[in-house]
């Protein structure tokens, strides 16, 4: 599968399973953690999750997916913004290893922009980074200024940046997606199916049905036909988490990428960052 050189040096891969979501409800928990294994037997190179996700309970799940595996995959969490103090984000960094059994995670980012000064999360994220504690670190939901300042402060190491982006939500291609394009530094599209809402698109069932595939595998391939861009579906359903994975697979004419343009248009101008 293709992959990203992160500035540690480790490669970040371009498709992986998110878990938001997952940890909310005790009655879900054995078919999310199900959903993980899965991903994880058929060949997932990567998860995403959050401490925010189920408050601490979905990198439980990840933790619980992970035990006894003898290789395990690449590993996004983020620290929540009040907790992006210098002390702080250290030890919700080792609360978050902790609940998932590792020794360290290999990309953490900021999942926000809050109160707390970026120079301070940045100090403790270099701090981390020494430790060995996380491999790579990056930020989630920043739009351009935020990415020009963090840039300033980040002595080149911001490794990614993880945003709304699908075909329903373009926005990122304006200047975002080209500013990141330009250092090298990889994307994270999150929500690529808009949360399931872009699978009920007439424009995108019909497309799929032309090249063969199901509308989620192609939004999944679009995104993934984008230069610089990783993406992480989440599901809890074992076949979903198998149709998802199937997306690698599809290969996107001029014609059918044409299409999807007419569809779904590129931004003409700016529009602000969306989140969810
Ligand atoms: N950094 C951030 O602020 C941020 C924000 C949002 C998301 N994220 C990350 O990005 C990941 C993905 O985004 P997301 O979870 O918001 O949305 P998403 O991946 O676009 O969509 C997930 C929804 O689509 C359904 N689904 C998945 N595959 C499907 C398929 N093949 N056919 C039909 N329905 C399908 C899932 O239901 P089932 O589970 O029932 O299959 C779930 O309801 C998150 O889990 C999280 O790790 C990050």
């Amino acid at each position: 599968m293709r992959s990203f050189q992160l500035p540690s040096g480790t490669r970040l891969p371009v498709f992986g399973i998110g878990t938001w979501r997952m940890g909310e409800s005790a009655r879900q928990r054995r078919h999310e953690l199900e959903a993980v294994r899965c991903a994880l037997d058929l060949g997932y190179p990567l998860i995403d999750t959050a401490e925010m996700y189920g408050e601490g309970v979905a990198e439980e799940i990840v933790g619980k997916a992970l035990a006894g595996r003898r290789r395990r995959p690449f590993l996004v969490s983020k620290v929540y913004p009040h907790n992006a103090t210098r002390g702080g984000t250290v030890a919700a960094c080792e609360r978050s290893l902790k609940r998932m059994g590792i020794e360290r995670i290999d990309l953490y980012l900021l999942h926000w922009r809050g109160g707390v000064r970026l120079a301070e999360t940045f100090e403790a994220f270099l701090r981390l980074r020494e430790a060995g504690k996380i491999g790579d670190f990056g930020v989630s939901n920043f739009d351009l200024g935020d990415m020009e300042e963090a840039a300033r402060l980040d002595k080149g190491l911001t490794a990614s940046n993880q945003v709304l982006y699908c075909l329903s939500r373009r926005g990122p291609e304006f200047d975002l997606l080209p500013w990141m394009r330009q250092r090298s530094m990889p994307l994270m599209a999150y929500s690529p199916l808009d949360q399931g809402r872009l699978l009920g698109k007439s424009a995108l069932k019909k497309l799929a049905a032309e090249v063969g595939c199901t509308p989620a595998q192609l939004a999944l391939a679009w995104l993934l036909t984008q230069p610089g861009v990783v993406t992480i579906p989440k599901s809890s359903t074992r076949e979903r988490v198998k149709e998802n994975l199937g997306a690698l697979e599809v290969t996107l004419s001029r014609d059918i990428l044409a299409e999807l343009d007419r569809a779904f248009p590129r931004p003409a101008t700016k529009q602000s960052l969306a989140m969810l």
